[in-house]
């Protein structure tokens, strides 16, 4: 042990720890290194033994590092006026029907550079950072050739480079399956084969991304061709997860389920059957409130029946330029407790221990216990749901990433 974190609040959300939040009070945290070595009351022997860094934790809560584990916060343009026209009525649907929306946002992105991209990029991540997030997952999906796909994955390689400024862990995911482009038109199934035979293999020898993400919906890609996709994937050694059911119900789910995938996400209409897909599979739910919201949705996702079958649920911003522009995680499980009937517990282990599992990164995050990654946060706050519910300020008041103590 080289640093003790004391007098703390641990909001563990360790599952073995049976309080609210795996909340320990009058808690010291050990960091060895990277890692945490250990949690001991403040009196244990080990404790006072202890001659090296300590930290009076002047009991603030501490949590685990926030995880956002489905973002898309690379991208050019804006869709603002996207925005105006959905105010005025129209529709997602039929904005993505006439060439706008995502197809919008490919325009916009692939006329910039990975330098200007880069920049573009940069005050996004660091709003997401500034709230405490540790972690975040980056997709591509608005380049759909492959040189702009792999531009979108080499800036979000960069931007997880970052440290030790921002110290932030990026998980990259391929979504080059993310709308047709518009050089495909009318050729959906030759576009599927690119991404099969040229995209994957690109992407998988670079180790530019760890997933496959797909758009499994009415207006975008049939189950048929997501399941080619994620067969290269697996073929590749890449992971599977998807955007499924969010506008119509076409059995993504079950898909990724099928698949093994970390991770469903949206399923505003998901049905029975693929809840227990996901249940036998151990597949995440993760859930974008952010997107609902936007869209002015009305069909929830069950998260009655999720939570009933034993399916983990995950929060995430789902940042994006059209249907979820905001760089908050925090305003996310906000969102997911009003909108969703989430507790604030269940937000918050979303956004941290759920997440984690749906990044494939359960080892070694998500939870604050012995041998997981030493990444925590001090929160100035009375009880653990405020950081859920006191939107507008800012009360992390300091962030630890790998054991390294940074500004909050
Ligand atoms: O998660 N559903 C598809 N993808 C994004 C939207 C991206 C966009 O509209 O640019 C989503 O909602
Ligand atoms: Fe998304």
């Amino acid at each position: 042990m080289d640093h003790l974190w004391v007098n703390a609040r641990l909001a563990t959300f360790d599952p073995r720890v049976s309080a609210p939040y795996g909340l320990l009070e009058g808690q010291v945290l050990a960091v060895e290194g990277a890692r945490i070595a250990g949690l001991f009351p403040m009196d244990a022997p080990e404790v006072r033994a202890f001659r090296g860094d300590v930290t009076d934790c002047a009991g603030k809560v501490v949590t685990p590092g926030l995880i956002d584990c489905h973002t898309h916060l690379v991208w050019g343009g804006t869709r603002a006026a996207d925005w105006e026209a959905r105010l005025a009525g129209v529709s997602y649907t039929e904005i993505a029907k006439r060439g706008g929306g995502i197809l919008s946002s490919v325009r916009a992105t692939r006329a910039l550079s990975e330098a200007e991209l880069l920049k573009a990029s940069l005050p996004r991540i660091h709003a997401l950072a500034e709230e405490g997030v540790t972690c975040v997952e980056i997709k591509s999906g608005y380049g759909l050739t492959l040189e702009d796909e792999l531009k979108m994955l080499r800036v979000a390689r960069r931007l997880g480079a970052l440290a030790p400024h921002l110290c932030i862990e990026v998980a990259p995911t391929l979504l080059a399956a993310h709308a047709i482009p518009p050089e495909f038109a009318g050729r959906a199934d030759d576009y599927v084969s690119l991404i099969c035979d040229a995209i994957i293999p690109a992407v998988a020898l670079e180790r530019l991304a760890e997933a496959v993400d797909v758009f499994c919906e009415s207006i975008a890609f049939t189950p048929v061709q997501c399941d080619r996709i994620f067969t290269a994937a697996r073929a590749s050694g890449l992971a599977v997860k998807g955007h499924v059911e969010q506008l119509t119900n076409s059995h993504g789910a079950e898909l990724v389920s099928k698949h093994g995938g970390w991770s469903a996400d949206h399923l505003e209409y998901l049905d029975d059957a693929g809840v227990a897909a996901m249940a036998k599979a151990g597949t995440v739910a993760v859930l974008l409130p952010g997107a609902y919201y936007f869209l002015r949705e009305t069909q929830k996702p069950p998260v009655a029946k999720l939570r009933a079958a034993g399916v983990p649920l995950a929060v995430a911003s789902d940042l994006n330029p059209g249907t979820s522009p905001f760089a908050s995680l925090r305003l996310a499980m906000n969102m997911a407790c009003v909108l969703y009937g989430l507790t604030p517990e269940e937000a918050l282990a979303g956004a941290t221990r759920e997440a984690a599992k749906a990044l494939g990164r359960a080892e070694r995050m998500g939870t604050l216990a012995v041998g997981k990654q030493a990444d925590f946060l001090l929160w100035d706050v009375a009880h653990p749901a405020e950081i859920v519910c006191a939107l507008g300020t800012n009360p992390l008041a300091a962030r630890v990433v790998k054991g390294r103590a940074g500004d909050a």
